[in-house]
């Protein structure tokens, strides 16, 4: 075990540090982004039912979900197709309504979630195509789904998902702007820009690793007596809050919640005090003075404030306990940067609190049962 863990103290934090390299992998062969093509050829049997789609129905459990609802923003501005994202376990007892020209995608790092396969059994029962972005090659979700992308990012052993998470919203981009492409919604200018900036983010996520890591450590010193803690962010940034709520909860025990950061004053606002730090992601994108005003907010209040924002913006110097400084890409690839601090801080924080990181109690890294 310990020369699996590659010299590390524990897989999650070898897990984290291989994301540059296993989302690499998870675009090799597949993103040319000197050609300006993306080619998936898991899909390419299917392709024309998928373009042609109503509506994608997302389904998974966990973290997986949380990737999945930065696809739903994906998709839907690259290839404007209508985005559900469900809760697996909730959408098999739902009796949901599937039409013909729906298509029901799956996201499971394991492909062995029980209620993730449940749902690709009712689809194929309705008669509906199913798809899998799965990690675990020939896996049960794998076999069953009709076809799909693997991520290739590795095995994951880690309880608390990383490089699954992020490899996942890698491939969901990549088929967000393929059909973006066969839809005729992006133009080659556009497509060949996005791919460019894909291409780059695993030496972007190096540079957080590398500049930020202290820092970082730093911020876990001070949190780790906390009892609380509220993670915000918009847009494609909120699932990014949820999953950086997830993460510390599920490793470190401190109860965190993430929301989106509009929404804090119809409820967690009445929580904030100098003892509860609010982690925002707050770069500079279509929202970002709403978030400044989110913030200042917080301040008046006497809370905490942690905030992560993109490379030179010295705006929250000022209102910020801490800034966190992650490269610029484009706005739809953002979480892909903005989560990578969240994971090193929950690392961190859990070590620091003598935490068993790897397997937290009462978790699984698989749920094969309900
Ligand atoms: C468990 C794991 C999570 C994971 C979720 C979904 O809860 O602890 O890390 O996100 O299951 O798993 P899957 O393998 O379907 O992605």
């Amino acid at each position: 075990e310990e020369i699996e863990k590659g010299g590390y103290d524990h897989f999650m934090y070898k897990e984290i540090m291989e994301q540059p390299e296993a989302l690499a992998n998870a675009m090799r062969g597949r993103v040319h982004a000197d050609e300006g093509t993306v080619k998936l050829g898991g899909l390419e049997d299917v392709m024309k039912q998928l373009e042609a789609a109503d509506r994608i129905v997302i389904c998974a459990c966990g973290t997986s979900w949380h990737a999945g609802l930065v696809g739903e923003y994906l998709i839907e501005r690259f290839a404007r197709i209508p985005v559900e994202v469900e809760y697996a376990s909730e959408f098999r007892y739902r009796d949901p309504i599937l039409n013909e020209n729906d298509v029901v995608l799956v996201i499971s790092q394991s492909g062995e979630t029980a209620d993730t396969l449940a749902a690709v059994r009712q689809a194929k029962e309705a008669g509906v195509l199913a798809l899998g972005v799965v990690n675990a090659v020939g896996s049960t979700i794998a076999r069953e789904t009709d076809a799909g992308v693997y991520l290739h990012a590795g095995p994951e052993i880690g309880v608390a998902s990383t490089k699954a998470f992020t490899a996942q919203v890698t491939v969901l981009a990549q088929i967000a702007l393929l059909l973006g492409k066969t839809r005729g919604v992006l133009s080659d200018a556009d497509l060949k820009e996005n791919l460019e900036a894909l291409a780059k983010i695993p030496t972007q996520i190096r540079e957080v690793l590398e500049q930020q890591a202290e820092k970082i450590e730093a911020i876990a010193r001070e949190m780790r007596l906390a009892q609380n803690a509220l993670y915000l962010g918009r847009g494609v940034n909120f699932p990014v809050a949820l999953e950086g709520a997830l993460k510390l909860k599920e490793i470190s025990y401190i109860h965190a919640e993430g929301y989106p950061a509009a929404e804090m004053k119809h409820g967690p606002i009445a929580l904030i005090d100098r003892f509860m730090p609010v982690l925002f992601v707050a770069t500079r994108e279509a929202t970002y003075d709403k978030v400044v005003s989110n913030i200042e907010e917080v301040v008046a209040r006497g809370g905490s404030v942690i905030a992560i924002t993109d490379t030179g913006n010295r705006g929250l110097d000022d209102l910020a306990e801490h800034v966190i400084e992650v490269p610029k890409t484009s706005d739809a690839f953002e979480p892909l940067l903005t989560v990578i601090p969240f994971q090193l801080l929950s690392y961190h924080v859990a070590v620091m609190r003598g935490c068993d990181v790897d397997m937290p109690r009462n978790l699984a890294k698989s749920v094969t049962v309900e």
